[in-house]
């Protein structure tokens, strides 16, 4: 099934809930590499990047899978007999890099594929190895794998260069058992830094400041398995407001903590959406065209480069002429040319995107090239006169459970094909 079909012009109407967040899940199924015994994780997305990591840390020795009883929870048992993870499974998902850190803290050592890079720029994994090799860890890159190995971490200060928010999160872990006290400095302040903490907390360590820019981590002998709740997922909360709003519809998303998505809120109101706040719960509510504005996408607490597309894909209809700039990556534009397809008025300027609003935008077929490249091709589609089919849906399924189904509950005349 490698096609989504789209018939624009549904108003969207309705509440959703959204699923568990990928990106938290990604980063807590690493964690359990720390952990003696089991560590159970709910509310997991059911999505194609937690099978991919399902099946590495299956080809570590650790026994990792989904509950028979439960389709939402995965149950992982970190005991690690070979601390490698191969390059046919983390050349599909550089999250995979994620699982280095607490191999060489629990085990003395990973071997993990060089993550290459992907289509949204080079993404290089320098910001890791800095802090790894700052507590202690020996570095070896060979044949494209990078092995890390150390008797015992060593607590030390990392100040790391530039946000990076895997980075924070594998160093972190790895000082959860390193000797001493480390220090980071320049850390990412994510949600998804905010929630790891929290579960490696509840595991017996000793993480205080996550959420800010200075985490302070005491290293401890061990840890042990939790039960966690995933939170929900900010930016497929984000990407069906968007939806919504594109729609001049009534749309209210569940299971959220409303907490992380503030500055997509506030760039929601500035573009004419009312949006109203509630526990758990954010409804928008649109009647025109969205306004134009100025968008430029930032570490947290700035607006996430992972809701850039989705916005993006607003403007081309907003009334008025918008700039959007992407500071995080530097190759995050590719839903341009495929946008621009469907008749939208985009002029790239480097890190920039000069989006002129048009009165509608003609249905096409599109092809999708990453995760949220895709969501927004699909928000486009909600507004385009005609059926605008968008193709390699895979991208989508790496990010996005069961999307369409959640679109069509809100009115959209989607359908998934091929
Ligand atoms: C995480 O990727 C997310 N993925 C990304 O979401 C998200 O876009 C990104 O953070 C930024 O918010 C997961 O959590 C699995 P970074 P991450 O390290 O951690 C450069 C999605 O769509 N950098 O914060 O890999 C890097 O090249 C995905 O769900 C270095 O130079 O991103 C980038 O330009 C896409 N050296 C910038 O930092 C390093 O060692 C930020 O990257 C690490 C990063």
């Amino acid at each position: 099934m490698d096609r989504i079909v789209v018939q624009g012009g549904a108003r969207l109407v309705g509440e959703v809930a959204v699923s568990g967040s990928k990106n938290s899940t990604l980063a807590l199924m690493a964690s359990a590499l720390l952990a003696e015994g089991e560590t159970v994780l709910r509310n997991v997305p059911r999505v194609r990047d937690v099978d991919t990591m399902l099946q590495i840390l299956e080809a570590l020795g650790a026994r990792a899978r989904w509950d028979e009883r439960d389709a939402h929870t995965v149950r992982i048992d970190g005991r690690v007999t070979k601390p490698e993870a191969p390059y046919d499974l983390v050349r599909k998902m550089r999250a995979s890099f994620l699982v280095l850190g607490p191999l060489v803290a629990r085990f003395g050592c990973g071997r993990v594929s060089e993550p290459g890079g992907c289509a949204i720029g080079v993404r290089p994994v320098d910001q890791h190895l800095k802090g790894l090799e700052a507590l202690g860890a020996r570095i070896r890159l060979d044949h494209g794998y990078v092995e890390a190995s150390a008797d015992r971490l060593t607590g030390a200060r990392v100040a790391f260069d530039l946000t990076t928010v895997n980075g924070t999160q594998n160093v972190m872990m790895a000082a959860t058992l390193a000797a001493g006290e480390t220090v980071l400095e320049n850390a990412a302040r994510e949600p998804e830094v905010t929630e790891l903490a929290r579960a490696l907390v509840a595991m017996g360590a000793d993480v205080s400041g996550a959420g800010t820019d200075r985490i302070v981590v005491r290293g401890v002998r061990g840890l042990h398995g939790i039960d966690h709740d995933v939170a929900g997922d900010r930016i497929e909360a984000g990407t069906i407001l968007a939806a919504g709003l594109i729609t001049r519809g009534d749309v209210t998303v569940l299971g959220v903590d409303t907490a992380t998505l503030e500055t997509t809120i506030e760039k929601l109101r500035e573009m004419g959406a009312m949006l109203e706040v509630g526990a758990g719960r954010v409804r928008l509510v649109a009647e025109a065209p969205a306004r134009a504005l100025r968008i430029v996408t930032a570490p947290y607490p700035g607006l996430a480069t992972d809701m850039q597309a989705q916005l993006m894909a607003v403007l081309t209809v907003a009334s008025g002429s918008s700039v959007v700039t992407e500071t995080v990556f530097e190759n995050r534009f590719m839903h341009v040319p495929e946008l621009q397809r469907m008749g939208a008025d985009i002029a790239l300027d480097g890190r920039s995107a000069h989006v002129r609003g048009v009165g509608s935008l003609s249905a096409a077929p599109v092809m999708a090239t990453d995760l949220r490249a895709s969501a927004g091709l699909l928000v486009a589609g909600l507004a385009a006169d005609g059926e605008t089919t968008v193709s390699r849906v895979y991208h989508i399924d790496r990010g996005y459970e069961r999307i369409e189904e959640k679109l069509r509950s809100l009115g959209a005349e989607i359908r998934r094909e091929g």
